[in-house]
């Protein structure tokens, strides 16, 4: 290896030119405009700007949960939506960990249950599914509350079963969408303490939309989305 390979930055995932345009009854109306965005190996970024302003659009599409109008996203080199839908699905379930402002528990299901769902539907063993639920249980504080289902927990609690099954299958980049925008202010501090923890402990690539300026200023950079451009970039 030579000294050139050993500085580059790994590049996990780069979106080029990525613009969305939403057809609706009313028109066309353009969203997003040739963004362009490169999340390094380990890198925490914070997205923030004024509601409305494209950031859960953006988060769909680094997520590929939805497809740019326009542009590529580039993961580890391959080019995402060129992928077939199957390809797609397995590369979302294995690569990628989602957190919401609303957590999308299953009300039926305790919380081991919610957090080793998507160990179970990737067909791991249930011994290993529920080993790696219980850890992560354990790591976000509840190793206590394991048997509850979710309307038997705070709203905190039910945010952290919800970060620890986005983590269950270990993946590679953590996309949170104002993962505490349900939250008091207190509970907040705590789930960003915990996303503090995730990256000290695994070095957690992430990208989190929020409106807390402190937490932001922690991130290794900040993105402000503003009529969806990217605005300013600090860091
Ligand atoms: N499916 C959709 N169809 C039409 N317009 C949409 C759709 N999704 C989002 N938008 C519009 O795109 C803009 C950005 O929305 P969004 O990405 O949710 O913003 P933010 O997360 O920054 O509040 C808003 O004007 C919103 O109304
Ligand atoms: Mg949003």
């Amino acid at each position: 290896m030579n000294s050139a390979s050993v500085a580059a930055p790994q590049i996990l995932l780069q979106a080029c030119g990525i613009s969305k345009t939403f057809h609706t009854a009313h028109g066309p109306v353009d969203v997003l405009h040739e963004l362009d965005l490169r999340i390094e190996q380990g890198e925490r970024i914070a997205i923030v700007g004024a509601s409305g302003s494209g950031k859960t659009t953006l988060m769909h599409i680094l997520g590929t949960l939805d497809r740019p109008t326009t542009g590529r996203c580039l993961f580890q080199g391959r080019d995402l939506f060129a992928l077939g839908a199957a390809q797609l699905d397995g590369f979302r379930n294995r690569s990628l960990g989602f957190v919401f402002q609303f957590h999308q528990l299953l009300p039926e299901f305790t919380a081991l249950e919610n957090v080793m769902m998507p160990a179970l539907i990737a067909r791991q063993p249930r011994t290993t599914a529920t080993a790696r639920a219980d850890e992560l249980l354990q790591q976000v504080g509840l190793g206590h509350r394991m048997q509850h289902k979710p309307g038997q927990l705070s709203g905190g609690e039910q945010q952290r079963v919800a970060i620890a099954r986005a983590l269950v299958l270990r993946p590679q980049l953590l996309i949170a969408d104002e993962p505490t925008g349900n939250l008091d202010s207190a509970t907040s501090q705590e789930i960003y303490q915990l996303l503090d923890e995730l990256h000290a402990d695994y070095r957690l690539t992430m990208v989190v939309v929020t409106h807390n300026a402190e937490f932001a200023t922690r991130m290794d950079r900040v993105l402000r989305i503003a009529d969806g451009r990217i605005e300013t970039c600090s860091k």
